[in-house]
């Protein structure tokens, strides 16, 4: 049910996540009766612009993306009666006292005083300008002084930090007038229903979680791929970024450390980030040169899809990395020895997002069926057995094994268990912002990222970014629309291993 009226503050109000995340999920949670009828939205940004032209810019986008049933008449009037815009000069701190007192206003017509969460859907150089406006503007309620603090919950948007430095540094400003439990650091793939189900499969089943480990697993391969390029005129923000700071460092940690983590305690917030931090700590290199582990990529113009180089707001010569792959390992008592495999990319023959943890081969092998492709025989054996999480599209679970083929002889042929979500599951899955909005209003922070972890995993990738950002370096072309570059592939099939898909 509902999780108390509470206000939103959202800073960033004219930009693209607002329009298209934030507002269809505030949307659809009061759908659904999880947003209180007192809870008023208060978009902030620095153009001026009235209530109803704010109410009117949303509508257009929420009809847009709302993923329920179309806005049904009357609906919309009654849910944008919460909504309000006030303008506010980020840069003039003289305007925070006068800007704070407006917001106020609204809320105590509404009824709800000191029960905040403000969004910061900004870049992260102005979070800390936003915590001053909040300060400056007395939204920050006072600490009372025991273990209980304010009511003021802030939502900072990834990417945290290009950098560990920065990434420290970012930490230490929201601290200043912050708790680190008053901070919901999203990435938005927690937010899925299918990354949830990765613990729930683990720890919620008995049969496999005793197999997730060096003595069964040969090696973990996960893949976030897109087919689509630079778009929506993000070139100027990826230009700065590139895939590994875009995609690798937040959304494929995250998803290795849910595979890879220890069972905690109690299903808690901190016990559970207490556990992804260890596996974020634990990352160290898959080679020894940096070449034998970390592959950057760039896609150039090939069927029919422009290069990278020629996409919107790229810098000329750009070596922007369109395309990561590592070999990694988890040192620790579990995994030593197993290699994780990362890949992540635009341009993409795809768009998929999959975990597959590939099981060692029985240790003889007893069965083999000749197979002839004309005068060719090869004599095939078991498969290794796979378990995937397929995150998106066609969400479920699968497990492959082997099987005898039926007939008169002892033929092996490999197959397929299945779980599907939508014959499982006939219901929509819920948006990943509606749930991680629903979740600050509940104060649960299980699926926020927590400083420690954030940093661990910068560490982690900071010598690659630093070799990477060195005026010689350049990333490894890779035709549009293919599976990045060949490097990749040989990241895999120097060990005789090879990527699903390929
Ligand atoms: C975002 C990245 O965090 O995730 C985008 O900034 C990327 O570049 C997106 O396209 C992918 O998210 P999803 O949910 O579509 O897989």
């Amino acid at each position: 049910g509902e999780a108390g009226a509470a206000s939103f503050v959202i800073f960033g109000a004219s930009g693209d996540l607002t329009a298209r995340k934030l507002l269809p999920a505030l949307y659809d949670l009061w759908q659904d009766g999880y947003l209180s009828d007192a809870s008023p939205i208060i978009g902030v940004a620095r153009r001026d612009k009235t209530d109803a032209e704010f109410r009117e810019e949303m509508h257009v986008a929420v009809n847009e993306e709302a993923r329920t049933a179309p806005i049904a008449p009357g609906d919309w009037d009654r849910f944008a009666a919460r909504l309000f815009y006030r303008r506010l000069d980020i840069a003039t701190p003289e305007q925070y006292p006068a800007w704070g007192e407006s917001i106020k206003a609204i809320e105590r017509e509404a009824g709800v005083t000191d029960r905040r969460i403000a969004y910061l859907a900004v870049g992260p150089s102005l979070f800390h300008d936003c915590v001053e406006a909040l300060a400056g503007g007395g939204l920050i309620p006072e600490d009372d002084q025991d273990d209980h603090p304010p009511w003021l919950r802030v939502v900072v948007e990834k990417p945290f930090g290009t950098d560990l430095e920065s990434a420290k540094e970012l930490n230490h400003d929201l601290r200043v007038k912050l708790r680190e439990t008053q901070l919901y650091r999203i990435d938005h793939y927690l937010g899925k229903e299918t990354v949830q189900n990765v613990l729930m499969f683990r720890f919620g089943n008995g049969i496999f979680e005793p197999l997730f480990n060096r003595q069964h697993v040969d090696h973990v391969q996960i893949t976030v791929s897109e087919s689509q390029g630079i778009e929506g005129g993000r070139g100027g923000y990826y230009d700065t970024a590139g895939a590994l700071r875009d995609v690798l460092q937040n959304h494929v940690l995250q998803l290795l450390a849910l595979v890879a983590m220890e069972p905690p305690a109690k299903f808690a917030a901190d016990d559970i980030r207490d556990e992804k931090r260890k596996v974020m700590e634990a990352l160290r290199p898959g080679g020894e040169k940096l070449d034998d582990w970390a592959i950057a990529g760039q896609y150039v113009a090939a069927n029919g899809k422009k290069g990278y180089l020629e996409e919107d707001r790229i810098k000329e010569g750009s070596t922007t990395e369109a395309f990561a792959a590592l070999k990694c390992r988890v040192d620790n008592w579990r995994w030593s020895g197993v290699p994780f495999y990362l890949r992540t990319g635009k341009r993409l023959p795809e768009k998929l997002t999959e975990i597959a943890v590939q099981f060692k081969l029985p240790p003889m092998q007893l069965f083999r069926t000749v197979e002839c492709s004309g005068d060719v025989c090869d004599l095939i054996g078991a498969q290794p057995n796979r378990l995937v999480f397929r995150v998106q599209p066609n969400e479920g679970i699968e497990l492959s094994f082997s099987s005898k083929r039926p007939g008169m002889q002892y033929q092996i042929h490999p197959v397929r268990m299945d779980f599907d979500y939508s014959e499982a599951f006939p219901t929509k899955l819920p948006e990943a912002y509606e749930r991680l909005l629903l979740d600050v209003m509940r104060g649960d922070r299980t699926l926020f990222t927590r400083d420690d972890e954030l940093e661990a995993a910068w560490r982690f990738l900071d010598p690659i970014l630093k070799a990477w950002a060195k005026p010689e370096h350049k990333p490894q072309e890779y035709p549009a629309g293919t599976w990045g570059p060949d490097a990749a592939e040989q990241l895999m099939s120097d060990s005789g291993r090879q990527w699903r898909g390929e």
